[in-house]
């Protein structure tokens, strides 16, 4: 790796700042080269560089010839599963172990910081990398995402929370205006990463390409400094995303402390300009070089401790790769969601010895189990499906490919496609049970392009109704690394496993729920919609003349769903398991949090009513009928996830706190907890609420100044003058007729046309009484 200067234990940041000069701080604000920053090496100063790496689920560092996008010689390392599976495990402690590993390999491999996690909000399925982030809720990317900076961070290693912010499609990433309302974004889009920072202070922050609302996100002082550091309390540095940064001397301003990768000098040169040309004020340069002295000093520690071993597999100092490939397994497992699991007439699943099962689909034995960019990594070891179901069950499973899994849909391919699926139906004919794997080729999703519809290859639909028309125990595979359409298809196979991409042990994992070594506890962090067309974006992506719209305000995911009562093909929150649950004595009670704010304290018994044992995730969504703004139909505010053998029952307990009932008031521009009713539902899924309550809470009575142009309705409902203008409007000043129209008519233009007695002078009076 590139340190030019041996590290020193002893880095004092302050006597090191106070020794350079402008040019060796601006160098310092810029990479070497792709991955290490810069140092500095000269008599009495001694700066190393260290080195940064991808990504989020595994380790892809480029010991040799670094190039961004070549993926070919990264050292091996653990394929994890990626964000979407991880996402569906809503299981903060295992994923707080998968940081840990993670953490493990970084530090052996001699790299301070590991570029992820990745948490931005799945707004349309037709994210291309979408597979790289958590969930379309923010309670479960902010959650999760901490669990995995904490995990990751023990190891004395840092990580670079990503990609801050609104970057929700690869479309036009590099130059798209992300036009979101303010409370949008601090309800959906940044309430996760505002969590991490909070629970975690990740060492990093990476900055997302896209603007938003017409400024980079690199050059944008409201996000990068206002609220990140003002208002969070981030205590880290920030660095750009690989390219990210327009304009380098407004991006030091923003607060942008890192560019990455190297820029050959050209955008150090400008920093150093602009403040000899008094455009930037040095102070501002030394904060960001303070910040990467920083993180150079906390990186050294470990750094000078490891071992650094590129020898592969098996041999890393430093961690045990075959326990990490267990906990790979394990993690894989866990993220496998069971959204169908029908009779014929016992359910399909688990697979009983004696089924005689046989499998078709080349995804069995040509596992696609990460997406394709900068996360994607060279595995320590690979598990097909195949393999693993055959060496579980000791039996020779037949199998039969199906499909070619890359352009399956060419003309070309249509004969040798026919052939395939023509022997896959002898395999099915005469088997027990079929598990038939399908899934999106790595064609249809990558980092850097959209997906164009949510469909899986014709090919494989083809399949499966040729493999479902001589044998109807069909058990359906999935990987893909987000929501494909499960609507036109779905009634040739009573049970549907989705596995999303599942990292190197993803095979084995998936196997493991399907014999039943493992009880399924995945949950959708991700609504699967019928159709594309219902999803909230649609017509507003990828946008167009580089602006995308988020029209749908805060009614993201399920949010929009519910709000149009939309039918689904699988609500957000769904998993089924081999056992069965009961939930009772839901209640709620409010009570004091800290400040005397609010708090709701919920409980809520769940119960094991089946013969295995199993996990079940008790999810808690909150709704607020009648507000100001328009509140979603309900939102997840806290979930558990709780093992429990056959016949146990737990009382679990949940404290909501203020900020869990409220909303940014768009006007206020604050957090407010509007008083009033508050429904807080317990279930299963966010459309299996197996219990509810209302509570009463005694929040804000939340009211705007009365100006002129505040209308005579709102000045009827005014505490002070309200009785005043509502006496002015019914005493007969006002004709009945003229009632419904005078409501919506500013103040201003009642005086102005002198009704109700109320005139210029007046109405400044009633003002100022109003405001006092
Ligand atoms: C990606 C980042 C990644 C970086 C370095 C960028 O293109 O958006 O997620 O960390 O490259 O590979």
């Amino acid at each position: 790796m590139s340190i030019a200067t041996t590290p020193s234990r002893a880095f004092d940041v302050e006597h090191v700042l106070a020794g350079l000069t402008l040019e060796e701080k601006a160098s310092l604000l810029s990479g070497l080269d792709f991955w290490t920053t810069q140092p500095v090496g000269r008599d009495g100063v001694a700066v190393p560089g260290v080195m940064v790496t991808d990504g989020p689920h595994g380790l892809r560092k480029q010991a040799e010839s670094p190039d961004h996008l070549g993926l070919g010689n990264s050292v091996p390392a653990t394929c994890f599963p990626t964000a979407a599976t991880l996402g569906s495990t809503w299981d903060p402690a295992l994923l707080r172990r998968v940081g840990e590993a993670l953490g493990r390999e970084t530090r052996a491999n001699d790299v301070a910081v590991l570029l992820g996690p990745g948490i931005n909000i799945k707004r349309s399925p037709l994210n291309g990398r979408n597979f790289e982030y958590l969930s379309e809720d923010p309670v479960i990317a902010g959650k999760l995402g901490a669990a995995l900076v904490a995990g990751i961070q023990s190891q004395g290693v840092g990580t670079s929370l990503k990609h801050f912010a609104a970057n929700n499609q690869e479309a036009d990433r590099m130059r798209v205006s992300a036009d979101v309302d303010e409370r949008t974004l601090r309800e959906i889009y940044l309430a996760g990463f505002e969590h991490v920072v909070k629970q975690a202070q990740p060492w990093t922050v990476m900055c997302s390409y896209n603007k938003i609302n017409d400024v980079y996100a690199s050059q944008n002082h409201w996000l990068l400094t206002e609220v990140l550091r003002d208002e969070w309390g981030f205590e880290g540095l920030v660095m750009s995303d690989w390219g990210a940064v327009r304009d380098r001397v407004a991006a030091v301003a923003a607060g942008l402390d890192l560019e990455m990768p190297a820029s050959g000098g050209r955008t150090d040169a400008d920093v150093v300009t602009a403040v000899r040309e008094g455009r930037l004020d040095e102070a501002v340069v030394d904060v960001a070089a303070r910040r990467v002295l920083h993180l150079v000093a906390r990186a050294l520690p470990a750094l000078d401790s490891a071992a650094l071993d590129l020898t592969g597999p098996g041999t890393s100092a430093g961690y045990d790769a075959d326990a990490h490939h267990a906990l790979a397994r394990e993690a894989a497992a866990a993220g496998t969601v069971l959204l169908k699991n029908d009779g014929i007439p016992a359910p399909l699943l688990p697979l009983a010895s004696g089924d005689g099962v046989a499998v078709v689909g080349e995804l069995a034995r040509t596992p696609r189990y990460q997406g394709a960019g900068s996360s994607q990594v060279n595995p320590t070891r690979l598990d097909d499906a195949l393999s693993a179901l055959r060496a579980a069950t000791g039996a020779e499973v037949p199998f039969a490919a199906g499909y070619t899994v890359d352009a399956p849909d060419l003309a070309a391919a249509a004969a040798q496609e026919e052939a395939l699926r023509a022997e896959a139906v002898e395999v099915a004919r005469t088997a027990g049970t079929v598990l038939v794997f399908l899934g999106l080729p790595a064609s249809y999703e990558s980092e850097g392009f959209d997906r164009e519809h949510m469909d899986l290859p014709g090919g494989q639909i083809a399949l499966l109704e040729a493999v479902a028309a001589v044998n109807p125990r069909i058990v359906v595979v999935l990987a893909n690394g987000s929501a494909v359409s499960v609507a036109p298809w779905q009634h040739l196979a009573p049970a549907v496993v989705e596995g999303w991409l599942g990292g190197q042990a993803g095979g084995s994992g998936v196997v493991d729920v399907l014999l039943g070594a493992v009880n399924p506890a995945g949950r959708l962090a991700e609504t699967l919609p019928l159709r594309l067309v219902d999803n909230p974006s649609h017509g507003n992506f990828p946008g167009e003349l580089g602006h995308v719209r988020y029209g749908e305000g805060v009614l993201v995911g399920y949010r929009w769903y519910d709000a149009r009562q939309a039918e689904v093909a699988y609500p957000f929150g769904h998993g089924l398991s081999y056992t069965t649950f009961a939930y009772d004595g839901v209640t709620a009670e409010v009570g004091d949090g800290p400040d005397g704010d609010p708090a709701v304290r919920v409980r809520a018994t769940v119960t094991n009513t089946g013969e295995r044992a199993g996990a079940e995730v008790v999810q808690v969504y909150v709704g607020d009928p009648v507000a100001q703004v328009l509140r979603p139909e309900r939102e997840l505010k806290a979930f558990a996830k709780v093992e429990l053998a056959p016949g146990e029952s737990r009382e679990l307990t949940f404290d909501l706190t203020a900020r869990d009932l409220s909303y940014w008031h768009p006007v206020l521009r604050r957090w407010v907890v509007e008083g009033g009713e508050f429904v807080v539902s317990v279930g299963a899924s966010s459309r299996d609420l197996r219990g509810s309550a209302t509570v009463v809470v005694d929040g804000e009575d939340v009211r705007l100044p009365l100006e002129g142009l505040s209308t005579v309705a709102e000045a009827m409902d005014h505490p002070v003058v309200g009785p005043r203008v509502h006496a002015m409007v019914h005493g007969g000043a006002v004709a009945d007729d003229m009632l419904g129209m005078i409501g919506d008519m500013p103040l201003a233009v009642v005086a102005d046309f002198g009704m109700g007695g109320l005139d210029r002078d007046r109405l400044a009076a009633l003002l100022a009484e109003a405001n006092a």
